[in-house]
């Protein structure tokens, strides 16, 4: 079973199964000049279909159960991976789950409206709520929220993503698991790259670094959701507030945050066609499907920054696959 390294200070509700595997992308990396390339599995993990909103719900949901909660209330969009697996958790803790999902992404297909996420959250039986376009998340969340506790239900709210302190605690102890892990495959990793949205997972790795107290890999992210000014400050905000959490009070400064948003494309969920050619080139090669919101981008990201040679020669790069390849199914009619 995965550790919880935080567990003398944070109980986690176990969710995940085994720690997620580190596995050299063999065939790929005799394509790449003077770099390895190793990827992280968090998209295998027990249930859901896996991701990383899975490592921060285990934290959320023991807060959840600590406060009396019985059931789960979260928002994000239409095709968002944390919604499905918030729903996917909250069968598996047998809690109740609400979904108010907005639609920032201007894709208007059958697909979209239908498939991936959306579909996976019918079959599993939960309220979903899809607010108008350009309507305010919070007004709707906080009114359902009313509605439910008049109802006698006692609701438990998630920020999008599930990236507040506490869930990012779920990307500090990943970020001890890929310590030890490295430790035991007596491998050094130069760099951890991560797609970066609502910053939760950067900023958790970053705390968890700053709370093992040592040098480590320099911990990068390419953002598909902000730019690149935006995500460095939200992603500082919040390795402040979870290492605060983690007892760790010392200074963290901006230039420790590394963001890059040149693979963003037009915006958030819109694709682009070097996220398609890294999709297709991890799938030819390795037979691992990417997403196209995400690791896609991301994973493009670090195909361009390899080419530009952006990592010193002989780095060891570990790219965490983060999920989200359900999502891949509403975007069947954009496929470039
Ligand atoms: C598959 C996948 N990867 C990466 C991210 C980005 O993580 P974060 O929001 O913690 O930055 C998300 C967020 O929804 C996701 O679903």
């Amino acid at each position: 079973m995965k550790k919880n390294y935080l567990e003398h200070k944070y109980q986690a509700y176990p969710l995940i199964g085994n720690p997620t595997g580190i596995h050299a992308l063999s065939n790929l990396n005799r394509q790449l000049k003077d770099v390895q390339v190793y990827l992280k599995r968090d998209d295998v993990m027990d249930i859901g279909l896996g991701g990383n909103k899975l490592r921060k719900l285990e934290y959320l949901i023991q807060d959840a159960i600590s406060q009396g909660a019985d059931t789960l209330l979260t928002t994000g969009g239409v095709q968002s991976n944390h919604a499905r697996l918030t729903a996917a958790a909250a069968a598996r803790a047998g809690m109740h789950c609400e979904l108010v999902l907005s639609q920032p992404v201007p894709i208007d297909t059958l697909n979209y409206n239908n498939n991936g996420n959306i579909l996976l959250e019918q079959i599993m039986g939960v309220t979903v709520q899809i607010i108008p376009k350009g309507a305010t998340v919070q007004t709707f969340l906080d009114a359902r929220c009313a509605e439910l506790i008049a109802q006698g239900r006692k609701p438990y709210v998630m920020p999008m993503g599930g990236s507040n302190p506490v869930g990012c605690l779920g990307y500090a102890n990943c970020y001890l698991e890929i310590m030890e892990q490295s430790q035991q495959m007596n491998m050094e990793f130069s760099h951890i790259l991560v797609p970066n949205g609502s910053s939760g997972t950067h900023a958790g790795l970053l705390a968890g670094q700053k709370f093992a107290a040592q040098a480590g890999p320099e911990i990068r992210s390419y953002a598909v959701l902000a730019d690149e000014a935006q995500t460095k400050r939200t992603t500082l905000e919040k390795t402040i507030a979870t290492a605060n959490l983690l007892g760790y009070t010392e200074m963290i400064h901006d230039t420790e945050v590394f963001v890059n948003d040149a693979y963003r494309g037009e915006g958030y969920g819109i694709p682009t066609s070097s996220m398609w050619s890294a999709l297709r080139l991890l799938a030819q090669t390795e037979g691992i499907f990417l997403d196209p919101v995400y690791s896609g981008k991301a994973f493009a990201g670090m195909l361009g920054d390899i080419e530009q040679q952006k990592f010193p020669k002989g780095s060891n790069i570990l790219f965490i696959m983060t999920g989200g390849t359900a999502g891949l199914f509403a975007y069947q009619d954009l496929v470039g």
